[in-house]
């Protein structure tokens, strides 16, 4: 099962950006769907990418996308929402895959790679991301005309990662000390590399159809020691202090209404379930996972005041 021309949403994000860049390596055909190709430049001069305007909410325009494909790779997903209720979280995370799975059946496209989440649970979910990531899943493992591969990975590391690269930049603005919320939360982070090739290998092996993969990292974490792990390898000395429940609560309500909600209280309801996996990487994938210390030092850097897509973005330019 070699698909070589492949749409994909959500592409031009953290994930995205290592994924295409990979897939272009392999010998793919690219198409990447946007809300808006100008903010994307540095994808445009990848050879075998092309990134369109497209309203993926539409399925008469992801139909139109979809012609010609033979496979589509759905990494849309939020973390918060704009309001306070489940109603953007369920748009993004539930109709858009039914939107999606709908156009590829207009298209007569069976392939189809789902981002979801560790933890994603329909019924049980601790949080709005997890409960309405975990209705994809059951909407998606229903669907039997499909041949569909899930994944789910725990926090998800590497260049341009919006977590380790965030907390750099907190730690770098407080002068002493940094009060963190949820700090014993643990955490088993994958490496991006690793999750690329995990879905890499999807593309070509037949045995991963109709199966969904926890994705974890060879070690656990307190989310505390992840944090001052990003600030000393940023060369930053501030000290982090773990909040008990109740302040944690409290900053995660305070926060909420912070412009960009840097931290909400659906984020901290996801905190409250271990992000961490049963059994080792998936063996069908033949990784051994990358451990963080051997490549958070390379590209963490607490100088910039913006490090999301910078290096990107300077590599694109050379
Ligand atoms: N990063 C992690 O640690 C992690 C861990 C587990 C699971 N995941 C899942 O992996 C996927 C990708 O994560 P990521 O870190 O690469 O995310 P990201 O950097 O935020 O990128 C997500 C992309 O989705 C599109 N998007 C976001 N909100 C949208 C909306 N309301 N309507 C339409 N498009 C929207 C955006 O594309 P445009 O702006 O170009 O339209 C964006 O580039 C998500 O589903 C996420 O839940 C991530």
């Amino acid at each position: 099962m070699m698909s070589k021309k492949i749409c994909i949403l959500g592409g031009t994000g953290f994930i995205g950006h290592h994924l295409v860049t990979r897939l272009v390596k392999e010998g793919y055909q690219v198409r990447l769907l946007t809300r808006r190709r100008e903010r994307h430049r540095e994808l445009l001069v990848l050879p075998t990418v092309e990134v369109v305007d497209a309203n993926i909410f539409d399925v008469d325009v992801l139909t139109r996308q979809f012609k010609g494909f033979d496979t589509v790779i759905n990494l849309v997903g939020i973390l918060n929402s704009r309001g306070h209720s489940d109603h953007e979280f369920r748009r993004v995370h539930v109709e858009l895959p039914q939107t999606i799975v709908q156009a590829c059946r207009r298209n007569h496209i069976r392939r189809l790679l789902h981002m979801s989440a560790l933890n994603a649970d329909a019924s049980h979910g601790a949080s709005y991301y997890l409960r309405t990531k975990g209705d994809a899943e059951s909407f998606l493992q229903a669907t039997k005309d499909l041949d569909i591969t899930i994944f789910r990975p725990s926090v998800i590391f590497g260049e341009g990662d919006s977590f380790l690269n965030r907390f750099a930049g907190l730690l770098r603005k407080v002068p002493l000390l940094l009060p963190l919320a949820c700090p014993n939360s643990r955490i088993a982070p994958v490496y991006v590399g690793d999750v690329v090739s995990a879905f890499v290998h999807a593309l070509k092996d037949r045995h991963t159809v109709a199966q969904k993969y926890d994705l974890c990292g060879p070690r656990v974490y307190t989310l505390k020691e992840l944090v001052e792990y990003a600030g000393a390898a940023a060369g930053l000395r501030r000290k982090v202090i773990g909040l008990g429940d109740t302040l944690s609560k409290m900053q995660a309500f305070m926060l909420e209404f912070a412009p960009g909600k840097p931290f909400s209280m659906d984020n901290y309801r996801s905190l409250q379930v271990d992000s961490v996996c049963d059994g080792g990487f998936p063996e069908i994938f033949g990784i051994s996972p990358t451990p963080l210390e051997a490549v958070v030092p390379l590209y963490i850097d607490a100088h910039r005041k913006s490090h999301r897509y910078h290096s990107y973005r300077s590599k694109a330019r050379r």
